[in-house]
């Protein structure tokens, strides 16, 4: 059980909010406490920070990555955000995030999501790092796109492709499993689903014996595919159940948003430009955004849309619980005339057994 000898430090911007969040942990924990753009005396290792800054502030944003850098190994990494925008999410990602809560500070949830996976037989602060590196890498590389659409200014292209490189080394020495439950520990909503079907886009190009120009297309494509998400409000992206015709059309936009964000990008290939606008088309031309058939719809695109269904039906959601991967394959084979048969049966492998 975790306990004194559990130690998190806490950075906030403001000396009420860091009261109250040393209140609401230390009794539980072994507490230290820093004002950000102060001084504090800092233990060698954490197994836990919890930050409580307005990142809508952008010299909170600076002081804060200055603060960080040195906290990069501590394995969670709690941001308290009191608005759900979607910038300050973003935000919050992009300085290396692992865990979000939203509203005002609430005790019950903060030692939930500490004590979460805290157990005795649990690693050292630093043991997991290694293996959640790429998983960070890439949140923080696709974080930081979000933020700069959102903010309008320009995206990282090449930082990307550098994180999802990185993520395919991981992928072709540890397996896709692994990289699933790394993921799903430690992110959440869009980014947890990119990074999943960046990690199933690679794992499926591998396990096709794809030269590694390909998986370079393939992780490109996956890590870019829902940027056009970052202008879609976030009622309506995480909204659990149902959405009406209205909302349907609000989200149906964010292929051709993500490619208008990247098109005059010079370091996006042509390729990876039409797997960001085609990736919710269907062979039988019943997709969007330009009902392309058969004949239009690139291997790429082919391999993503597989990767990308199969990925938003395993993931974590915290309105749904994760489908076991073999009803997804299941549900993956009903789709008759959508996806290509064989690339489906090849397919079956890496949803069931790596
Ligand atoms: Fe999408
Ligand atoms: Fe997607």
């Amino acid at each position: 059980m975790a306990g004194t000898n559990f130690h998190v430090h806490i950075v906030a911007d403001t000396s009420v909010k860091l009261a109250g969040v040393r209140t609401a942990l230390e009794r539980k924990y072994g507490v230290t406490a820093e004002l950000l753009g102060g001084t504090s005396v800092r233990r060698s290792e954490y197994h836990a920070l919890v930050v409580n800054v307005d990142l809508r502030v952008v010299e909170n944003i600076a002081a804060l990555k200055k603060t960080l850098g040195s906290f990069s190994r501590v394995r969670k990494r709690i941001f308290l955000l009191d608005q759900t925008v979607h910038l300050c999410i973003a935000q919050a990602y992009a300085l290396g995030a692992t865990s979000l809560l939203t509203g005002p500070v609430n005790q019950t949830k903060l030692l939930s999501v500490l004590a979460d996976r805290v157990s005795p037989g649990a690693p050292s602060p630093t043991e997991t790092c290694d293996e959640n590196e790429a998983a960070t890498v890439g949140a923080t590389a696709i974080a930081s796109m979000f933020a700069a659409v959102a903010n309008g200014t320009p995206i990282d292209v090449n930082g990307t492709k550098e994180a999802g490189s990185k993520i395919a080394d991981q992928i072709a020495e540890k397996g896709l499993s692994d990289w699933l439950a790394a993921v799903r520990r430690h992110h959440e909503g869009t980014y947890q689903h990119c990074l999943l079907v960046t990690g199933i886009a690679i794992d499926f190009g591998l396990s096709l014996g794809l030269p590694r120009r390909d998986i370079e297309r393939l992780y490109s494509a996956a890590m870019f595919h829902d940027l056009g998400k970052a202008t879609i409000p976030l009622p309506i992206l995480d909204k659990p159940g149902r959405l009406d015709a209205q909302e349907r059309a609000i989200i149906e936009t964010h292929p051709a948003l993500g490619y208008d964000a990247l098109k005059d990008n010079k370091n996006i290939s042509s390729e990876v430009l039409d797997a960001v606008r085609h990736h919710h088309e269907y062979l039988d031309g019943s997709g969007y955004p330009d009902a392309l058939c058969a004949e239009n719809i690139s291997d790429v695109v082919r391999i993503l849309t597989i990767s990308d269904i199969f990925s938003a039906l395993i993931e974590d959601r915290r309105y749904k619980p994760s489908m076991p991967r073999e009803q997804a394959y299941d549900i993956l084979c009903g789709m008759q005339g959508k996806l290509e048969k064989p690339l489906v049966a090849s397919f079956r492998q890496v949803a069931l057994n790596r």
